[in-house]
């Protein structure tokens, strides 16, 4: 059984999940390949399955992102699948889940070559602190935080973002710098454990806690994230983070690359690397 996992050619910082992975599926039988979505070389055709992993680089052309994803779909089953990654690549996806009664961190959205102010955004929603950053992102790619003394220097940056790509704005959510903000981790249909993230801005390194046990209200709020993906996606990571009266608001839904941290937890590891195995054993029945 030929399983690829989705990475890109250079990975901008080591992936702790990819070894562990790879060696599961291995001593389960399988025989993963790694295949790098920035590769000119063409898609093997003899794949039972593609799982994406660490595409990490994708938002920097989504583009061409997106349309290899529908290669690799063309040639064997993809998971999570290309309609999902189409969907959440763009983080319009927030004001969706938020129409539909998910809270979300409160966020202002401007199209590319839009001409917005920072301060009428900070003064109509009586912001005095806040997040800028691109809606195609990750890796707090030009993600920056602007007070209205540096109001000058945040509209040059949401000036300059905007020429370029779609953004968003949103409050600074200071719980990120207390009890920090937390990434939900789901597999094939259950949250499996959570993990602490320390913020991080544009160029900062990340810092992650253990394995620590979600809530029953975490875990409630994950299940309503994916609630409508939970038997097509194999894995998600619900990131979410209190706003200062305590309820939890989603700060992103991951379902195209995130990390799930595995080493924290191998339960996690086990239940995706069983989940592959019976997702390409089905779609080689069905090939
Ligand atoms: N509204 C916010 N309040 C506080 N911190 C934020 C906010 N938005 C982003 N950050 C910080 O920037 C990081 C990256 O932003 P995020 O929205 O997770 O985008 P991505 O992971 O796609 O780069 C977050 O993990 C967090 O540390
Ligand atoms: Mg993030």
């Amino acid at each position: 059984m030929r399983i690829a996992i989705g990475t890109c050619s250079t990975l901008p910082e080591p992936d702790p999940d990819q070894q562990l992975l790879l060696d599961a599926l291995r001593a389960a039988g399988a025989e993963p390949v790694l295949l790098a979505w920035d590769d000119e070389a063409p898609i093997p055709t003899d794949l039972d399955l593609c799982v994406l992993r660490s595409t990490w680089t994708y938002y920097l052309d989504p583009e061409r992102f997106l349309d290899w994803a529908e290669r690799v779909a063309s040639v064997t089953t993809l998971l999570n699948p290309v309609d999902v990654i189409n969907w959440n690549h763009h983080k319009n996806y927030l004001a969706e889940l938020e129409a539909n009664g998910l809270p979300i961190i409160p966020t202002a959205f401007f199209d590319r070559g839009e001409n917005a102010s920072l301060e009428s955004v900070m003064s109509d929603r009586s912001w005095l602190d806040v997040i800028i950053k691109p809606t195609v992102s990750a890796s707090s790619f030009l993600t920056k935080r602007f007070t209205p003394e540096t109001m000058a220097e945040g509209q040059q940056f949401l000036a300059d973002l905007l020429q370029d790509r779609d953004g968003m704005i949103q409050p600074y959510m200071t719980e990120v710098d207390h009890s920090g903000e937390r990434s939900l981790v789901w597999i094939d249909g259950e949250v499996t454990h959570s993990i602490r993230k320390s913020p991080r801005l544009a160029d900062a390194d990340e810092s992650v806690s253990e394995a620590l046990t979600p809530t029953p209200q975490e875990t409630e709020f994950a299940t309503r994230a994916m609630r409508g993906f939970e038997t097509r996606c194999l894995y998600a990571r619900i990131d979410v983070v209190r706003n200062d009266s305590g309820e939890l608001c989603l700060s992103e839904l991951e379902l195209i690359e995130p990390s799930l941290f595995l080493m924290q937890h191998p339960p996690a590891l086990h239940r995706l690397v069983n989940s592959m195995i019976r997702e390409a054993q089905s779609a080689r029945r069905s090939a």
